[in-house]
């Protein structure tokens, strides 16, 4: 059974004149893991404070489990915060880094230990309690800060782009391990990153902001498969748009007339067709014709850049290897159906 965890109401912060966040709603499910999503100064890490108690929004309200909590201080509000830079103190072990929450909250010194030790098996790195810090990779360095916030058991773990510091490799480890961790635990995790395969990967949900708002909010699947405007297109994954007018059931552009997928009344709009939707067809085979004039090999697949002849790009993905080559002149198709109609 799900019950709400979070509630942003209207949360609106200003910084002088510069308004930062913009009427915001966001309810949040206990156990759900939700991505902050989006580029930077979108006003992902004023939320997470205003969430935390670091920041008081100038207008709007937060619930936390259905009680308003707007002017709790921060230690009152049973949150853990992960940062970027672990923040680890360099003169205790880690053990001892673990076990800091706990002694600050005068726990008995039996169930120090257990709940320590219990949290660095979670993250596993219970060999490596003795040690200090600096003895540890970043990576490990990373898990340990994530014990220190499980230990306690807060009933939201907020996480500011935790990853950001680590290699590509380590990164997707850990993106498992958070995933297995968040499985394991039950915590309610809100989750900030700027980069768009992070976000698929982990999510639940994923809330993408531009200049302080929320564009969509919505499972990983769907804002990919569904994104509601060109620009939640362009942002999530690779994609392709033709910009035009609606005449009836098409879609007059530039570079030719297209059939919709969905019916739209007259105005500007969009489609857009994703990578992998597009075929790879003999020249005058299809409306659209291009060049190709890129051709990146990727192992599981081959990606296409054709250019359009007003100069405009076409991204193609094809499984395996292509035997299209470059500088070959192609036309481009697609199935209707997999394409989809954007407000411009
Ligand atoms: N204390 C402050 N005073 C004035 N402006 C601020 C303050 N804190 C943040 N801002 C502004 O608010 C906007 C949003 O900042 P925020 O740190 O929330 O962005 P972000 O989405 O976390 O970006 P990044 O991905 O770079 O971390 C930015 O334009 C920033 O300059
Ligand atoms: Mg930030």
């Amino acid at each position: 059974m799900s019950s709400v965890k979070l509630q942003v109401e209207q949360i609106t912060r200003h910084y002088g004149k510069t308004i930062v966040l913009q009427n915001l709603d966001l309810t949040i499910q206990t156990g759900e893991l939700l991505t902050l999503l989006g580029s930077s100064g979108s006003g992902k890490t004023t939320l997470l404070q205003i969430i935390s108690g670091l920041t008081e929004p100038t207008s709007g309200r937060l619930l936390i489990d259905g009680k308003d909590h707007t002017r709790t201080p921060v230690h009152q509000r049973d949150i853990g915060v992960v940062f970027q830079n672990y923040a680890l103190f360099p003169h205790l072990t880690i053990e001892e880094n673990v076990a800091f929450p706990l002694r600050m909250r005068k726990l008995p010194g039996a169930e120090v230990s257990r709940k320590t030790k219990a949290a660095l098996d979670m993250v596993e790195l219970g060999h490596a309690a003795q040690r200090f810090p600096r003895a540890l990779s970043g990576g490990q360095q990373q898990r340990v800060a994530l014990a220190r916030c499980l230990v306690y058991q807060p009933g939201i773990i907020l996480m500011d782009e935790p990853l950001g510091a680590l290699d590509r490799q380590l990164r997707e480890t850990m993106q498992m391990e958070i995933k297995r961790i968040h499985r394991e635990s039950g915590a309610t995790i809100i989750f900030v990153t700027h980069d768009q395969e992070e976000a698929l990967a982990l999510s639940d949900r994923i809330c993408l902001m531009n200049e302080g708002r929320i564009v969509q909010i919505d499972t990983p699947q769907t804002i990919y498969q569904q994104p509601n405007s060109a620009f939640v297109a362009s942002f999530i994954g690779l994609s392709n748009i033709l910009k035009g007018d609606v005449r009836g059931d098409q879609l007059v552009t530039q570079q030719g007339v297209f059939a919709l997928p969905t019916a739209m009344p007259a105005g500007r709009a969009s489609l857009m067709i994703r990578p992998e939707d597009v075929r790879i067809l003999k020249a005058g085979a299809a409306p659209l014709e291009g060049e190709i004039c890129e051709r990146i090999y990727a192992g599981s697949e081959t990606r296409l850049v054709v250019t359009l002849a007003d100069g405009a790009r076409f991204i193609v993905r094809s499984r395996g290897m292509s035997g299209d080559k470059i500088g070959d002149r192609v036309s481009l198709g697609w199935d209707v159906q997999q394409s989809r109609l954007l407000l411009a």
